[in-house]
């Protein structure tokens, strides 16, 4: 399993004091020196953290792959086609919101995100849609020949009882074989933290995690090059 990890919470501090450090770019490239497999960031319509340089650099600078989340507006098309990133995440967005809070409702703008996806992919960027672990997802997901599904871990995440733990797994472990089968990419994300990523480690169709804010805070207090590389250890080791 690959670890990608998402870099906007070392934006959102920056943005706190609206000074220029800490630097997303350069967290970006410590997190690439420490073995991550790519780096996502989420530019936002308020640019509440990362912002339209950090993008442009990041483009620039990343050498794993780049993985641009962002909602499916006219501006961010725009910014996607002149960046041109690796990857597109297609997330839902509420300026309310303090994190995304859950998948997208593909079945209520399906012709909306087909002609998006037919834009990005002809640019030659791979496009992955943020879901609930919802089978009708996946089946969307086909209709819109997305080539990646991510995951939303984030009910996962929150889940406090061993029996809603397990029913939020199974629906996670249900939806990757199904669309692993239909040849659609599997990720996850959102959520996950190092008590909780082993379950989904071992999901095998999942081939790689976005994490961003518990790796994040952990560097707080150990340096981001060994939060990196403690979270790593447990991707790279099934069965921990
Ligand atoms: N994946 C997506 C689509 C997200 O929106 C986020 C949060 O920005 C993440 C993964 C990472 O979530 P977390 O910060 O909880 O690790």
């Amino acid at each position: 399993m690959r670890l990608a990890i998402n870099i906007d919470h070392v934006a959102t501090l920056r943005e706190a004091r609206g000074e220029i450090e800490p630097d997303p770019v350069t967290a970006a490239g410590i997190c690439e020196l420490a073995g991550a497999e790519g780096i996502v960031c989420h530019l936002r319509e308020d640019r509440r953290h990362i912002n339209d340089r950090d993008l442009r650099l990041l483009k620039e600078t990343v050498q794993s792959k780049l993985d641009l989340e962002m909602a499916a507006t006219d501006e961010m098309l725009r910014i996607a086609i002149e960046t041109l990133p690796e990857i597109v995440t297609l997330v839902p967005e509420k300026r309310s919101e303090l994190t995304t809070e859950g998948g997208l409702n593909l079945a209520a703008g399906k012709e909306m995100y087909k002609e998006f996806i037919k834009e990005l992919k002809s640019k030659d960027i791979l496009v992955s849609l943020f879901i609930d672990p919802d089978p009708a997802n996946v089946d969307h997901a086909v209709e819109l020949s997305a080539d990646i599904i991510e995951i939303h871990t984030g009910k996962y995440a929150n889940m406090r009882t061993e029996k809603d733990i397990l029913t939020e797994l199974s629906k996670i472990s249900v939806i990757s074989t199904m669309a692993a089968e239909q040849g659609l990419i599997v990720t996850a994300g959102h959520g996950l933290n190092y008590r909780n990523i082993m379950p989904i480690v071992n999901i095998p169709e999942i081939q790689e995690v976005s994490i961003g804010h518990s790796v994040i805070s952990r560097a707080v207090f150990t340096g981001l090059e060994k939060a990196v590389q403690d979270m790593l250890q447990l991707v790279r080791n099934k069965n921990y």
